[in-house]
């Protein structure tokens, strides 16, 4: 039996354990409701147009399953930086860059240039040099590259590798609060029940370091209105961290604390 045979065997175990459960849930809702032939071919035409428009992982994210899945994952992470929800937007590899936007038709002299820097460190505080900070953003206008033809193609995407002492640093726009996707099958589920989808201005990290447990999170800023309310839930007030005016630019700093593997 190869090493392959043992994951699926485990993973088999697995869905033993858990989808009955899965199951006897759905069907003690169905019938407390009195759930109709027609309702539920509506419910399963739903679930086949999510699955053609890719919105599954949008769908986790505003039903905050995502937010749950992440908190029941990282329960052992002690000292370490506190994780968030990756959401969809994800893509990988972007370009090594201290800059990662182009400036683009639809950006306003308004905008904010803004420059984040932090250390990130192991959870015993020893610097770790070379971790590999990826960072993924919408623009100050038009969101996220692949929703906006007047953004290049991975604008608002970047990795940068953290110096001998662990310093990072690389140079944005300040994000603004946007709507995730409306137009498709989640955006009228999000209609149906009456859920705002807006979710507050915040910058994606995925940070690798050789010998520690990768981190994928969040960084929010202060004073945003969606705080409070982000459509997926994803705010945690140790990831909200201040900005400061310097000169013609913004500052934030954003400390990384990753444990060992
Ligand atoms: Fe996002």
């Amino acid at each position: 039996m190869g090493e392959d045979d043992v994951s699926v065997s485990l993973q088999s175990e697995r869905l033993a354990e858990v989808v009955p459960d899965v199951l006897n849930a759905i069907h003690e809702v169905l019938e407390r409701h009195h759930v109709t032939e027609e309702e539920w071919m509506a419910v399963l035409a739903f679930l086949t147009e999510v699955g053609r428009a890719d919105e599954f992982i949008l769908l986790s994210d505003v039903t905050r399953t995502s937010v749950l899945i992440d908190a029941l994952s990282h329960t052992e992470d002690g000292g370490a930086t506190a994780s968030d929800v990756m959401g969809p937007m994800y893509t990988v590899e972007p370009p090594f860059r201290k800059k990662i936007y182009e400036e683009y038709e639809g950006m306003s002299p308004d905008d904010d240039v803004l420059f984040v820097r932090g250390r990130v460190t192991s959870t015993t505080g020893e610097p770790l040099p070379g971790a590999v900070i990826d960072v993924w953003q919408t623009g100050p206008a038009g969101g996220y590259d692949v929703w906006d033809e007047r953004q290049p193609e991975g604008n608002f995407r970047g990795r940068i590798k953290a110096e001998e002492d662990g310093a990072y640093e690389f140079q944005t726009m300040l994000p603004k609060p946007y709507t995730v996707p409306t137009a498709g099958p989640v955006g009228r589920y999000l209609d149906a029940v009456g859920q705002h989808p807006w979710r507050p201005a915040h910058i994606h990290y995925k940070v690798t370091a050789p010998g520690h447990r990768t981190l994928v999170t969040q960084l929010f800023f202060p004073d945003d209105p969606y705080l409070d309310n982000d459509t997926i839930g994803a705010v945690k007030a140790a990831l909200v961290r201040p900005v400061e005016k310097e000169d013609d630019h913004l500052t934030c700093d954003f400390d990384i604390a990753l444990a060992p593997a």
